[in-house]
């Protein structure tokens, strides 16, 4: 018989397990494993290959006989200066270890059994696998025709199912593309009012179109919007973890509870030294992106290949068939590119990355599109 006492435990177990294995999840999910090449280019996970700053791995390396300590009394500082390299109060915002915590945390604090997640597809998975995994209801609405978000049928949804998050990534991954910042206003200001627009700015940093516009303008005039970061993506430092989220602090404090303990020191060191410059660092990375994507961009379109325009550090390549062909056959060839993404079944997701991963890139994919 499955007493109340038995359930919670096994339920318990269950949620051990799915939160113990995402290193081995997003590996295969990668579909990139067994003997790979020794000089393989990664374009499968939107990293970047700049790397953390020179500056930040010095003060990595400065840090690092003391990591036998927490060194938790210097988190004051770390939040405050954080909060202020975003013109906010340290009471706005909420480390975690890469955005993805901070995302967990608001999926765990804003939805419940009757309050859904409502996000777009295809989008970022992360959040809604959290929904699924918690037990709520997710609803999933179409892209719009520019492949960002729909807000019309987002605003929608969350008015008929009482969403308890809409979530949203802008620039979306995977598709690259931008919801307009005329239409992130309309959305914060026709969502029912106990809805949470989670609003990921992963990809920020990367857009140049002046259509794209942080969503920080809605936390500053106090609404319910949490918009998360990252230091994965522009400053090179995936490896190292560090994220954050931005909100009211009433929200601020709902997210809290369900966040872990501190995170790594050397990580913390790495991130102050990369906001200390980030005024020069963010717009020349941004500019060097953009250079190596029109490039790519310019030798499809000379190949008549179609494209969605992209907005972040990876585009989607439309195949005209199904494009995990392209996903199967590319590693062994040295190159890992990413996983489908249905139902766009014939676009490939490609990460822009050096001068020269691209050139290998265009050799392989090449090769294989035309047999
Ligand atoms: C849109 C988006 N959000 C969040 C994340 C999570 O990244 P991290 O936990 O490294 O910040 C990713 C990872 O690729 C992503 O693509």
């Amino acid at each position: 018989m499955l007493t109340r006492r038995s359930f919670a435990a096994s339920a318990g177990i269950a949620a051990a397990i799915a939160r113990m294995l995402p290193e081995m999840a997003y590996a295969q999910r990668a579909l990139v494993q067994g003997d790979l090449p020794k000089d393989m280019v990664w374009l499968s996970a939107n990293e970047n290959p700049a790397g953390p700053p020179a500056s930040s791995i010095r003060a990595m390396s400065e840090v690092l006989p003391s990591a036998w300590r927490y060194h938790y009394q210097e988190f004051r500082d770390f939040y405050d200066q954080l909060a202020r390299s975003e013109d906010l109060s340290a009471d706005r915002i909420l480390v975690g270890a890469g955005s993805s915590e901070v995302l967990h945390a608001a999926v765990e604090a804003f939805t419940a059994p009757d309050r859904p997640f409502v996000c777009i597809h295809p989008t970022y998975e992360g959040p809604t696998e959290v929904a699924r995994a918690l037990g709520r209801t997710v609803i999933r609405v179409p892209l719009a025709s520019n492949y960002g978000a729909d807000v019309h049928k987002l605003a929608e949804a969350a008015e008929q199912s009482k969403a308890g998050v809409v979530y949203l990534c802008n620039p979306n991954n995977p598709t690259s593309a931008v919801t307009p910042k005329a239409e992130i206003a309309w959305l914060v200001n026709n969502l029912p009012a106990e809805t949470i627009l989670l609003i990921d700015e992963a990809y920020i940093h990367f857009g140049e179109t002046p259509e794209l516009e942080t969503a920080l303008v809605h936390v500053r005039q106090e609404r319910n919007v949490v918009v998360t970061r990252t230091f994965s993506k522009i400053y090179g430092m995936a490896g190292l973890r560090a994220g954050f989220a931005c909100a009211r602090p009433d929200l601020i404090a709902r997210l809290a509870p369900f966040r872990n303990n501190v995170i790594s020191i050397v990580t913390v060191r790495a991130v102050l030294a990369a906001i200390a410059e980030n005024q020069t660092l963010v717009p020349e990375r941004r500019a060097a992106l953009a250079r190596t994507r029109r490039n790519l961009c310019a030798w499809l379109r000379e190949r008549n290949v179609g494209y969605i325009p992209p907005n972040a550090n990876f585009m989607m390549i439309d195949v005209g068939r199904d494009a995990r062909e392209f996903v199967s056959r590319m590693p062994a060839m040295g190159v890992a590119v990413g996983r489908p993404f249905p139902p766009l079944d014939n676009m490939l997701r490609v990460t822009i990355g050096t001068e020269s991963d691209m050139e290998k890139f265009r050799e392989v994919f090449w090769k294989v599109y035309n047999g």
